[in-house]
């Protein structure tokens, strides 16, 4: 067959498969059979030494006009197809507006956050303000200052979580053990000022972690120091807490204890949400609850803030927050409260 027959039923076939072309990917199939390097077009061109001389120019002009008019095709037909493709999408992904909406997953606050607000509220109203102290204490504030020195037995009250030392450091670095630190933190910036803070915090113990311990727990500090504060100013605080905490109506007792840091020191129970007092097993069939640590500012640790123990007086107070809150929320395992478990989450 003649070159230029050739040539022009090479076109015909290319315009026919190119309207056949009915998306991206045979588009760009067509595309390398027909004007790509080894496309049925492009291969024409080498033909061109098999005529003679004298014809050779009007057959290349031709493959040039056939290949012009190709890539312009193409570019319609490529067009065209992203035109449809692109409708396709839209009809197929169509939004029904007036289907009803998906309701968004809304998060609360733990547990122990809910807890801490409540507190904060109560001792709010009672002229309390939150005074932050850090988690990473000075071995000083933790013990020294408050009247725990080294190799003194107290220290065996709380098992500490001790921080790697600085190289050739005087001193040490510690996980506060109890929220007692912030006391002296306190004192030292505010002296001569009166205060009256509580101070909320994460405390960390080395212990064995039990249904009833964890190795770390929140707790709430208070502070009053003043010119005349007295231990019926402490008892009527945390009886007024109770009462808010828990509910009106309990009975609260007081027995002596021992702190360090304080001068006497008490420890306020109040009858068994429980059983009303009439023993069971979480208040040991004692009727009781603890519900706070407490006591007048030791003198000593009243000078180490800077608080002349002659003119001034305070007192402390302290105690956990999960187990208020295992209590009032009926809550039999003190490891829920960090095991992450949106079963349990979801219920407060
Ligand atoms: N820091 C004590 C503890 O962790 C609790 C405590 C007891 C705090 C008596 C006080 C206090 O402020 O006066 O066991």
């Amino acid at each position: 067959m003649n070159l230029f027959a050739t040539l022009e039923q090479a076109y015909q076939t290319a315009q026919a498969a190119l309207e056949a072309a009915g998306d991206t990917s045979a588009l760009e199939a067509w595309y390398a059979d027909t004007l790509g390097r080894k496309g049925a077009i492009t291969l024409q061109v080498r033909s061109v030494g098999q005529l003679p001389a004298e014809e050779r120019p009007a057959f290349g002009k031709r493959v040039n006009e056939i290949k012009q008019a190709l890539e312009a095709a193409y570019a319609a037909r490529a067009e065209a197809i992203k035109q449809a493709e692109l409708t396709r999408e839209l009809e197929a992904g169509a939004v029904d507006v007036t289907l009803p909406g998906r309701p968004v997953p809304l998060g609360h606050l733990h547990l122990t956050t809910q807890t801490l607000r409540q507190i904060y509220t109560i001792f709010a109203r009672m002229g309390f303000e939150v005074y932050d102290a850090p988690d990473v204490e000075l071995e000083s504030y933790n013990f020294d200052l408050l009247n725990i020195p080294e190799y003194h037995p107290a220290r065996d009250m709380w098992d500490t979580f001790w921080m790697q030392q600085i190289h050739n450091s005087p001193t040490r670095l510690l996980l506060r053990t109890h929220t007692s630190p912030g006391q002296m933190r306190a004192m030292r910036e505010r002296y001569p000022e009166p205060i009256r803070v509580i101070l909320p915090g994460k405390c960390y113990r080395y212990e064995q972690i039990t249904a009833r311990s964890e190795h770390q727990f929140y707790q709430v500090e208070g502070l009053a120091v003043g010119k005349r504060i007295t231990m019926t100013d402490l008892i009527g605080t945390l009886t007024q807490f109770a009462a808010m905490f828990y509910g009106p109506g309990h009975k609260m007792r007081v027995r002596s204890s021992y702190f360090p840091f304080t001068e006497p020191s008490i420890e306020m129970d109040m009858d068994c949400i429980l059983c009303g007092g009439k023993g069971c097993r979480v208040c040991k069939y004692t009727g009781w609850l603890e519900i706070a640590g407490a006591g007048m500012v030791h003198p000593v640790v009243l000078k180490n803030g800077g608080y002349d123990p002659d003119e001034w007086s305070g007192f402390a107070f302290g105690f956990g927050v999960e187990r208020p809150a295992m209590l009032k929320y009926n809550v039999s395992d003190i490891r829920y409260f960090y095991g992450n478990d949106l079963r349990f989450l979801r219920q407060f």
